[in-house]
Protein backbone atom coordinates (compact mmCIF):
# COMPACT_ATOMS: atom_id res chain seq x y z
CA UNK A 1 0.00 0.00 0.00
CA UNK A 2 1.38 3.66 -1.11
CA UNK A 3 -0.98 6.75 0.14
CA UNK A 4 -0.14 9.53 -1.63
CA UNK A 5 -1.72 12.79 0.00
CA UNK A 6 -2.70 15.58 -2.26
CA UNK A 7 -4.19 19.20 -1.37
CA UNK A 8 -6.79 18.94 -3.47
CA UNK A 9 -10.92 19.09 -3.15
CA UNK A 10 -12.82 16.36 -3.91
CA UNK A 11 -15.87 16.67 -6.13
CA UNK A 12 -19.27 15.99 -4.08
CA UNK A 13 -19.47 12.57 -5.66
CA UNK A 14 -17.20 11.32 -3.94
CA UNK A 15 -17.33 13.59 -0.95
CA UNK A 16 -20.84 11.73 -0.36
CA UNK A 17 -19.14 8.51 -1.41
CA UNK A 18 -16.79 8.63 1.57
CA UNK A 19 -19.21 10.37 4.07
CA UNK A 20 -21.43 6.79 3.51
CA UNK A 21 -18.58 5.13 3.53
CA UNK A 22 -18.35 5.90 7.27
CA UNK A 23 -22.42 5.96 7.70
CA UNK A 24 -22.54 9.77 8.06
CA UNK A 25 -25.71 11.50 6.07
CA UNK A 26 -25.15 13.36 2.92
CA UNK A 27 -25.89 16.85 2.63
CA UNK A 28 -27.67 18.43 -0.05
CA UNK A 29 -25.63 18.64 -3.59
CA UNK A 30 -25.58 22.14 -3.45
CA UNK A 31 -25.02 22.61 -0.17
CA UNK A 32 -21.69 20.08 -0.32
CA UNK A 33 -20.64 21.76 -3.46
CA UNK A 34 -20.79 25.52 -1.71
CA UNK A 35 -19.60 24.42 1.63
CA UNK A 36 -16.69 22.21 -0.04
CA UNK A 37 -15.07 25.19 -1.91
CA UNK A 38 -15.14 27.08 0.78
CA UNK A 39 -12.75 25.22 2.53
CA UNK A 40 -9.50 26.44 3.50
CA UNK A 41 -7.49 23.37 3.13
CA UNK A 42 -8.51 19.96 2.22
CA UNK A 43 -6.36 16.90 1.62
CA UNK A 44 -7.44 13.56 -0.06
CA UNK A 45 -5.29 10.40 0.94
CA UNK A 46 -5.27 8.28 -2.53
CA UNK A 47 -4.16 4.65 -2.64
CA UNK A 48 -3.56 4.45 -6.51
CA UNK A 49 -6.44 5.68 -7.79
CA UNK A 50 -8.81 5.18 -5.53
CA UNK A 51 -9.49 8.34 -3.27
CA UNK A 52 -9.70 6.22 0.58
CA UNK A 53 -9.29 9.43 2.77
CA UNK A 54 -9.92 13.27 3.32
CA UNK A 55 -10.19 15.60 5.77
CA UNK A 56 -10.30 19.61 5.99
CA UNK A 57 -10.22 22.71 7.45
CA UNK A 58 -12.81 25.77 7.39
CA UNK A 59 -10.72 29.19 9.63
CA UNK A 60 -10.00 32.71 8.95
CA UNK A 61 -6.53 32.76 10.24
CA UNK A 62 -7.78 33.35 13.94
CA UNK A 63 -9.99 30.34 14.37
CA UNK A 64 -10.09 26.92 12.22
CA UNK A 65 -12.64 23.59 12.62
CA UNK A 66 -11.87 20.49 11.23
CA UNK A 67 -14.44 18.81 9.68
CA UNK A 68 -14.93 15.75 6.97
CA UNK A 69 -11.87 13.82 8.96
CA UNK A 70 -13.14 10.10 6.83
CA UNK A 71 -10.83 7.19 6.16
CA UNK A 72 -12.56 4.40 4.48
CA UNK A 73 -13.31 1.49 7.21
CA UNK A 74 -10.73 -0.78 5.23
CA UNK A 75 -7.90 1.96 5.38
CA UNK A 76 -8.42 2.58 9.31
CA UNK A 77 -6.02 1.98 11.88
CA UNK A 78 -2.75 2.64 9.10
CA UNK A 79 -2.03 6.13 10.86
CA UNK A 80 -3.86 8.08 7.50
CA UNK A 81 -6.00 9.90 9.67
CA UNK A 82 -3.09 10.92 12.02
CA UNK A 83 -1.39 12.07 8.64
CA UNK A 84 -4.53 13.80 7.36
CA UNK A 85 -4.89 15.87 10.79
CA UNK A 86 -1.62 16.36 10.69
CA UNK A 87 -1.03 17.66 7.24
CA UNK A 88 -4.31 20.37 7.89
CA UNK A 89 -2.49 21.94 11.06
CA UNK A 90 0.86 21.74 9.33
CA UNK A 91 -1.03 23.66 6.58
CA UNK A 92 -2.56 26.00 9.37
CA UNK A 93 0.94 26.73 11.08
CA UNK A 94 2.19 27.76 8.09
CA UNK A 95 0.07 30.48 7.27
CA UNK A 96 1.04 31.64 10.85
CA UNK A 97 3.41 34.66 11.08
CA UNK A 98 5.69 35.77 14.39
CA UNK A 99 3.41 36.38 16.97
CA UNK A 100 0.13 35.07 16.14
CA UNK A 101 -1.90 33.07 17.67
CA UNK A 102 -4.70 30.51 16.40
CA UNK A 103 -7.19 28.32 17.60
CA UNK A 104 -8.19 24.51 16.55
CA UNK A 105 -11.53 23.56 17.07
CA UNK A 106 -13.76 20.62 16.20
CA UNK A 107 -16.40 18.37 17.86
CA UNK A 108 -15.33 14.67 17.46
CA UNK A 109 -17.76 12.04 16.59
CA UNK A 110 -19.17 9.72 19.68
CA UNK A 111 -15.85 7.48 20.52
CA UNK A 112 -13.73 9.46 18.71
CA UNK A 113 -12.18 11.65 20.66
CA UNK A 114 -8.96 9.68 21.99
CA UNK A 115 -7.80 10.05 18.20
CA UNK A 116 -8.02 13.86 18.68
CA UNK A 117 -6.37 13.66 22.44
CA UNK A 118 -3.55 11.93 20.19
CA UNK A 119 -3.00 14.83 17.96
CA UNK A 120 -2.63 17.38 20.87
CA UNK A 121 -6.23 18.30 20.93
CA UNK A 122 -7.42 19.36 24.29
CA UNK A 123 -11.13 17.89 25.92
CA UNK A 124 -13.19 20.49 26.55
CA UNK A 125 -14.42 21.82 29.51
CA UNK A 126 -10.86 21.84 30.95
CA UNK A 127 -9.26 24.42 33.34
CA UNK A 128 -9.10 27.58 30.55
CA UNK A 129 -12.71 26.92 28.91
CA UNK A 130 -15.75 25.47 29.46
CA UNK A 131 -18.18 23.10 27.54
CA UNK A 132 -18.15 23.11 24.11
CA UNK A 133 -21.76 24.14 22.60
CA UNK A 134 -23.11 23.87 19.29
CA UNK A 135 -26.46 24.13 17.90
CA UNK A 136 -27.99 23.08 14.35
CA UNK A 137 -30.05 24.78 12.58
CA UNK A 138 -32.23 23.02 9.88
CA UNK A 139 -34.24 24.86 7.09
C1 LIG B 1 -11.44 8.34 13.42
C2 LIG B 1 -10.62 8.10 12.17
C3 LIG B 1 -10.52 9.39 11.37
C4 LIG B 1 -9.21 7.68 12.61
O1 LIG B 1 -8.40 7.52 11.47
P1 LIG B 1 -7.41 6.26 11.35
O2 LIG B 1 -6.56 6.45 10.16
O3 LIG B 1 -8.23 5.02 11.43
O4 LIG B 1 -6.58 6.41 12.71
P2 LIG B 1 -5.01 6.26 12.90
O5 LIG B 1 -4.56 4.94 12.36
O6 LIG B 1 -4.33 7.46 12.36
O7 LIG B 1 -4.94 6.24 14.49
C5 LIG B 1 -4.02 7.01 15.21
C6 LIG B 1 -4.13 6.69 16.66
O8 LIG B 1 -5.43 7.04 17.14
C7 LIG B 1 -6.01 5.90 17.74
N1 LIG B 1 -7.44 5.90 17.49
C8 LIG B 1 -8.07 5.74 16.31
N2 LIG B 1 -9.40 5.80 16.50
C9 LIG B 1 -9.59 5.98 17.83
C10 LIG B 1 -10.72 6.08 18.66
N3 LIG B 1 -11.94 6.03 18.16
N4 LIG B 1 -10.54 6.24 19.99
C11 LIG B 1 -9.29 6.29 20.51
N5 LIG B 1 -8.16 6.21 19.77
C12 LIG B 1 -8.33 6.04 18.45
C13 LIG B 1 -5.35 4.70 17.10
O9 LIG B 1 -5.44 3.56 17.93
C14 LIG B 1 -3.94 5.19 16.94
O10 LIG B 1 -3.25 5.07 18.17
P3 LIG B 1 -1.67 4.75 18.25
O11 LIG B 1 -0.99 5.96 17.64
O12 LIG B 1 -1.39 4.62 19.70
O13 LIG B 1 -1.46 3.52 17.46
C15 LIG B 1 -11.19 6.96 11.28
O14 LIG B 1 -11.30 5.80 12.07
C16 LIG B 1 -12.56 7.28 10.67
O15 LIG B 1 -12.62 7.82 9.58
N6 LIG B 1 -13.66 6.95 11.36
C17 LIG B 1 -15.00 7.17 10.83
C18 LIG B 1 -15.30 8.62 10.65
C19 LIG B 1 -15.05 9.43 11.90
O16 LIG B 1 -15.58 9.14 12.96
N7 LIG B 1 -14.23 10.48 11.77
C20 LIG B 1 -13.90 11.35 12.86
C21 LIG B 1 -14.84 12.46 12.88
S1 LIG B 1 -14.74 13.43 14.31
Amino acid sequence: MNISYIDNIPDVELYHDLRTSVDWKVFSKEQSEKALKNSRFCIIAKDGEQTVAMGRAVGDGMYYTIVDVIVRPQYQGKKIGTSIVNRLMESIEDEMTDGCRTSIQLIAAHGKEGFYVKQGFKILPNEYSGPALRKVIYT
